[in-house]
């Protein structure tokens, strides 16, 4: 293989070294497998108030500088783009220091804490016009870029319904104890459609399934936890969303089912996305991650069925790898590609590949989630707002 250039090199600081700071951290170490990418990452800086947190990084033979202070990563010179990773409430105040720093930014789900606060964040990019996109890797699997191609190509003609969702159910323990991202104050008022709408999101709205209107249903299942000292402790954050849209298309509207959940029980991390339409369909979930299912008509020797047929896709997602293209496709490698893609549009050489979540993707799923609360709160059908800006 022959590199037409030498990649560009850049220069990554990580600020919150918790469990997606070390995820990212670890996908850099693994940029060797992108074949012919034009960029170059090297993680040079890692931030965490927690200096035990940084104790990790430091078998990173490329990170030079290990700070306490958001602050003193991004006054460094020499890095180029940083990966944010904190808790929701301290979202706006460190994207916002981040972009007013220079830096591009790769911020974490859900963008600031609520709508106003994405907008906020918006306004300063627009301002100071760096890079920014947002994370959400899910979409990055193969069997989810098949069905978006899918989807994409009108093959499934006058659409009819699509599902989409995320959902865990690790939280189906009533005495696991209390984190921050069981309580309102730090991960938002929209509770699991903060933490997961995103992931549910991303796809519909890429491709271009904005609702009209919609109505939720939202369930707080678990109102308390065990704190540190064993006392209970308010866990006032909604556990599972329903979202049932309508979304206008020129043939006529179809429906849109929307699906957050931390108590889905069985499920751990299971994305998914069906699309069907009145010729044809297709469906992926990462609980059958080599798995993609096509919907058509097939000839038997009984007479024409319709029938859900079986293919198993291999590795190979937006980037090519040097991974044989048989193999299987896991979380790491949506990471991956995920990263992947975000500097490949930085340096303008993504082309029509498929893209990380954008600020006004992001808004706009803070707008779906306060349409779905006004929705449940008051048992109606709600057109969400529509102000997304960039
Ligand atoms: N994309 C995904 O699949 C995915 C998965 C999990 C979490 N997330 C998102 O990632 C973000 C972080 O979640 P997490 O699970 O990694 O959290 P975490 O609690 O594991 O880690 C957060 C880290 O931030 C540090 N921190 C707190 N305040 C800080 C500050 N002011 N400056 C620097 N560091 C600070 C904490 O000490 C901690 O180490 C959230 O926005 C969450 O929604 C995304």
């Amino acid at each position: 293989m022959t590199r037409s250039a030498a990649p560009q090199e850049i220069r990554i600081g990580i600020v919150g070294a918790g469990l997606m700071g070390r995820e990212i951290a670890a996908a850099i170490q693994r940029w060797p497998a992108l074949i012919d990418h034009p960029v170059r990452p090297r993680l040079v800086a890692v931030c965490d108030i927690n200096p035990a947190a940084l104790e990790w990084f430091r078998q990173i033979d490329t990170v030079e500088h290990f700070a306490t202070a958001h602050t003193d990563l991004l006054a460094l010179e020499d890095v180029d783009a940083v990966y944010i990773a904190v808790r929701h409430d301290l979202h706006e105040h460190l994207y916002l220091d981040a972009v007013r720093a220079g830096k591009d930014l790769l911020a974490e789900k859900p963008f600031g804490i609520d709508s106003d606060a994405a907008r906020r964040i918006i306004r300063a990019i627009d301002e100071t016009g760096v890079f920014v996109r947002v994370s959400s890797e899910m979409p990055f699997f193969p069997g989810a870029q098949a069905v978006i191609e899918y989807a994409r190509s009108g093959a499934a003609g006058r659409l009819v319904q699509v599902r989409s969702g995320f959902l865990h159910s690790s939280d189906l323990a009533p005495l696991k104890p209390i984190n921050w991202k069981r309580q309102a104050r730090y991960c938002g008022a929209a509770g699991v459609m903060n933490d997961l709408g995103l992931h549910a999101w991303h796809a519909p709205l890429r491709l271009g399934w904005r609702p009209s209107r919609l109505t939720a249903q939202l369930q707080d299942l678990v109102p308390a936890r065990p704190g540190p000292d064993g006392v209970s402790v308010p866990c006032d954050t909604w556990e599972n969303a329903a979202v049932h849209a309508d979304v206008e298309t020129p043939d006529g509207p179809f429906v849109l089912d929307v699906s957050a959940s931390r108590i889905a029980p069985g499920s751990k991390n299971t994305w998914y996305l069906e699309v069907t339409g009145m010729e044809g369909g297709a469906r992926f979930t990462t609980a059958d991650p080599k798995r993609v299912e096509y919907f058509g008509t097939i000839d038997t020797p009984i007479g024409r069925e319709q029938s859900w047929q079986s293919v198993e896709v291999g590795s190979q997602s937006v980037w090519p790898t040097v991974t044989g293209g048989i193999f299987e496709s896991g979380f790491s490698d949506a990471i991956l590609q995920m990263w992947a893609a975000f500097l490949a549009e930085r340096a303008g050489a993504l082309g029509d590949r498929f893209g990380c979540a954008t600020p006004a993707e992001a808004l706009a799923c803070h707008e779906m989630a306060d349409a779905a609360a006004l929705s449940h709160a008051e048992g109606i059908r709600v057109a969400p707002a529509s102000d997304t800006a960039s």
